[in-house]
């Protein structure tokens, strides 16, 4: 086994500062597991914590400098080393999920946060789900979806295109999509009973029981109205961006005291990848009802460029790294 590999780092925050470099092959403490990484995926999440905005986010991230060297999360690969206590998981098996190090041949996961992959899931498909899926499912639940007309805003990006996909599946009579034209088709084929295409028409215009607003790109006024009065729920998954450092809290505050005085209701929440989540991914992926759209891969040399495209705000679906 050789004892360096070549990973993503980040000693400093700001995107120029991600460089590959030589770095010790990391070992699985008590508890955890080592994956040998078959392809990872990136996320906003890591756009954030690589620019450091915004900036109270350091405050549990590292004040200085990030706490985590090596950077990237979503990972599905073969687990080939595990920690003291582990009796869940052994060398060989496939798994997925959100873990320390990601981009790089070998990362990190505590054994009990992460799930199997089905037999008849490639890893492409896991490597999309663990923080882009799970928010879906949990935005989804939160808002309720069952017997409901439910927008998605946002349908063609990470987490909006596997929660077109989910929200039939949870009971939802009416899937609205909201995308740019050139990604309709996309949206339509996961399943989205209508499309509307925010560059020449406005979702607000009808009312619906739940907004799952993925893409922050309206006014509160404006999600208001495109609520039923009767109890209309606005789900604010990805909020409106906000200042370099406290980024989008003083706008959600004040969402927040504009709802308290109206029939809507509105929730706010942070994903959390729980292995029971990962493991309902895993079976709608398992039965063909939730599939990774694969917008494009980038090799781990090139990883600053995969981070420049998920800054344009343009991915459709997920973007991969390939160690
Ligand atoms: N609360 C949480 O725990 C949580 C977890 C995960 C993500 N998030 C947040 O959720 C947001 C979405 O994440 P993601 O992974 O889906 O991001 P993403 O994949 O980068 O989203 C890209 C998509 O956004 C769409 N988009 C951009 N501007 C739009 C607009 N004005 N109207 C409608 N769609 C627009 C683009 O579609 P077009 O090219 O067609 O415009 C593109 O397909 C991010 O802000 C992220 O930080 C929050």
């Amino acid at each position: 086994m050789t004892t360096k590999m070549k990973a993503a780092t980040q000693g400093r925050y700001g995107l120029e500062h991600i460089g590959v470099q030589d770095v010790p092959v990391p070992e699985p403490a008590s508890g955890m597991v080592r994956v040998a990484v078959n392809v990872a995926s990136i996320n906003p999440a890591d756009w954030h914590l690589a620019s450091g905005t915004p900036m109270f986010l350091r405050l549990t991230e590292g004040l200085r400098q990030p706490n985590e060297f090596v950077i990237g999360r979503d990972v599905a690969g073969t687990v080939d080393a595990v920690g003291a206590g582990v009796t869940n998981l052994q060398p060989g098996d496939r798994v997925f999920g959100s873990m320390t190090g990601g981009f790089a041949p070998y990362a990190l996961a505590k054994a009990d946060r992460v799930a199997r992959i089905p037999d008849t899931v490639d890893d492409d498909t896991a490597a999309g789900l663990p923080i882009a899926g799970v928010t879906a499912l949990q935005a989804l639940e939160k808002g309720g979806v069952g017997g409901k007309t439910v927008v998605i805003n946002g349908a063609s990006g990470g987490v909006g295109h596997f929660a077109v996909q989910m929200a039939k599946t949870l009971g939802a009579t009416s899937v609205t999509g909201v995308c740019s034209g050139r990604n309709a088709e996309l949206v339509a084929s996961l399943g989205a009973d209508r499309v509307v295409d925010y560059t020449k028409a406005d979702f607000t215009d009808h009312a619906h029981d739940v907004i799952i607003d993925c893409a922050g790109s309206r006014s509160t006024s404006e999600l208001k109205s495109g609520l039923t009065d009767s109890g209309g729920r606005l789900i604010m998954v990805g909020p409106a961006k906000g200042g370099k450092v406290m980024g989008p809290l003083p706008e959600l505050l004040a969402m927040a005291a504009r709802f308290a005085v109206s029939p809507h209701k509105l929730t706010v929440f942070t994903a959390e990848e729980t292995a029971e989540r990962l493991e309902r991914l895993a079976a709608m992926a398992a039965d063909g009802s939730l599939i990774t759209h694969i917008d494009r891969d980038f090799k781990l040399a090139d990883i600053s460029d995969a981070f420049q495209y998920l800054g344009t705000h343009r991915a459709k679906g997920k973007v991969l790294i390939r160690p």
